[in-house]
C-alpha cells in the first residue's frame, strides 16, 4: 500500500487541550497531544489511515495482544529547530526497527509511508506540543498490537498500528547507579531481544523492582549463557570509556540496535575516537577499573539520551566512576547530539527529518 500525504484522513479535534500543558512542569508521559494516528490491518492489506482526536480504544476483552503478546512499540523524537521548526530525529531508522520487531513477531511490515509520513503529519498538526527549551522535545510512540478478536493461540490475522505524542521535559539525567544482573536474564540467541516487543519490557519489571528495593536504579543485563558478556541497561545501550578507547557491546540477537547508540558511535568516530563493537565481560571491565584504566562508562536511549554511570555493582566489586564532569567524552557526544538535534550544527548524516 502507498499511503501519500492525501491518503490519511484528518478528523482534528474541535478545541485544543494545550492549555493544560504547563511548560515549566511537564509530567514525562502523562499528558498526549491533541491527535493520533491510527490505521488498521485486516484481509492481508492496511487499511485507510486516519488522524483523530486522541481518546480511548474501543477493544473486546478476547483481544489476542492482550493476552499472548503480539505487541511491539518505537520511541522516537521530535525538536523544534533554531527557527522553530519542527524536525524529527532519524525517524527512518526507528521504522526499519519497527519492521525487524514485526518480522520476529509474525506481525505485518508497517509501511515507510505509513510510519513516516504519518509521524510527519501527525507532528506538523500538533506541533505546538513540541516544548522549546534545552533537552525538551515531544516523545512519540508508535506500536503495533494484534487484535483479533480470539483466545486461541495462534498468529493473528488483525492489527491496529497506532503513533501516540508526549511532550517530554528537560531531561537531566540524573547519573545512575547500576547493578550487575546474573539471575535473571533479559535475551537469549533465538528470542526477541533485539526487537522492540513488549514482553521484553514485562520479563523485566520483576528482577528491576527486586534492585530498585536494594538501592540501585537499573540493571546492566548480562548473557544468558555465562552471565560474562554485558549486553545493554534497562531502555539503554551502555559504553565505557578504557584507556583512550570506547567500548559498547555488538548487538547482534540479544541487544536492541540502539538508534541513540549509532548516532553516538558515528559522532565519536568522526572526531577520530576509536570506538569498539565487541563482546565485552564483566571480568574486563572490573580488571579495567582495577587497573584504574576505566574513565567513564554511560548508557545510550531516545528518552534519557546520555546517561552517566556513577557506580557500578557487580558482586562484590562496587566500581565508584569519575563524576560527570570529569566524563569528558559522554559530555561531549551528549552536546554534539543536541547541536544536532537543535539545528545549532550541521546535519552531516541526514538524521533531521522535517515534519
Ligand atoms: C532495551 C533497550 N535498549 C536500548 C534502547 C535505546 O534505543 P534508542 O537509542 O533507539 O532509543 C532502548 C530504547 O528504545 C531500549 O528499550
Amino acid at each position: 500500500m502507498s499511503v501519500s500525504a492525501m491518503d490519511i484522513i484528518v478528523n482534528k479535534v474541535e478545541k485544543s487541550r494545550i492549555n493544560q500543558l504547563d511548560p515549566n512542569n511537564i509530567q514525562f508521559g502523562k499528558l498526549y497531544a491533541d491527535h493520533m494516528l491510527v490505521a488498521h490491518y485486516e484481509n492481508g492489506e492496511w487499511k485507510q489511515a486516519e488522524i483523530v482526536p486522541f481518546d480511548n480504544l474501543s477493544l473486546s476483552p478476547a483481544t489476542t495482544f492482550m493476552h499472548y503478546g503480539q505487541a511491539i512499540f518505537e520511541g522516537v523524537k521530535a525538536y523544534k529547530d533554531q527557527d522553530g521548526n519542527p524536525v524529527i530525529f532519524r525517524p527512518y531508522d526507528n521504522w526499519k526497527r519497527m519492521n525487524r520487531s514485526a518480522e520476529r513477531m509474525a506481525m505485518p511490515d508497517v509501511p515507510e509511508e505509513l510510519f513516516v509520513e504519518g509521524m510527519r503529519q501527525l507532528v506538523e498538526l500538533d506541533k505546538a506540543w513540541i516544548p522549546t527549551g534545552d533537552g525538551t522535545s515531544l516523545y512519540i510512540r508508535p506500536f503495533m498490537i494484534a487484535t483479533d478478536e480470539f483466545i486461541g493461540v495462534k498468529p493473528a490475522e488483525k492489527f491496529t498500528f497506532l503513533i501516540i505524542t508526549s511532550p517530554a521535559g528537560p531531561y537531566y539525567s540524573k547519573p545512575v547507579s547500576i547493578y550487575v544482573q546474573d539471575k535473571y536474564v533479559r535475551a537469549f540467541p533465538g528470542g526477541i531481544g533485539f526487537t522492540k516487543a513488549a514482553g521484553n519490557y514485562g520479563a523485566s519489571m520483576y528482577p528491576t523492582m527486586k534492585i530498585r528495593e536494594m538501592g540501585y536504579d537499573q540493571i546492566l543485563w548480562t548473557d544468558g549463557y555465562e552471565h560474562k558478556y554485558v549486553q545493554e541497561i534497562g531502555t539503554m545501550n551502555v559504553f565505557f570509556v578504557i584507556g583512550d578507547k570506547v567500548i559498547t557491546p555488538n548487538t547482534g540477537e540479544t541487544i536492541l540496535e540502539g538508534v541513540t547508540r549509532d548516532s553516538v558511535i558515528t559522532v565519536l568516530r568522526d572526531k577520530g575516537i576509536i570506538v569498539e563493537e565487541r563482546p565485552i565481560s564483566i571480568d574486563e571491565i572490573v580488571a579495567a577499573y582495577k587497573a584504574g584504566e576505566l574513565k567513564e562508562a554511560f548508557g545510550t536511549g531516545t528518552a534519557a539520551s546520555i546517561s552517566h554511570i556513577a557506580e557500578l555493582t557487580y558482586h562484590d566489586n562496587k566500581m565508584v566512576l569519575p563524576n560527570v564532569e570529569q566524563a569528558e567524552i559522554s559530555e561531549w557526544v551528549k552536546k554534539e547530539l543536541n547541536d544536532i538535534r537543535y539545528g545549532r550544527k550541521e546535519d552531516k548524516h541526514g538524521w533531521i527529518v522535517k515534519a
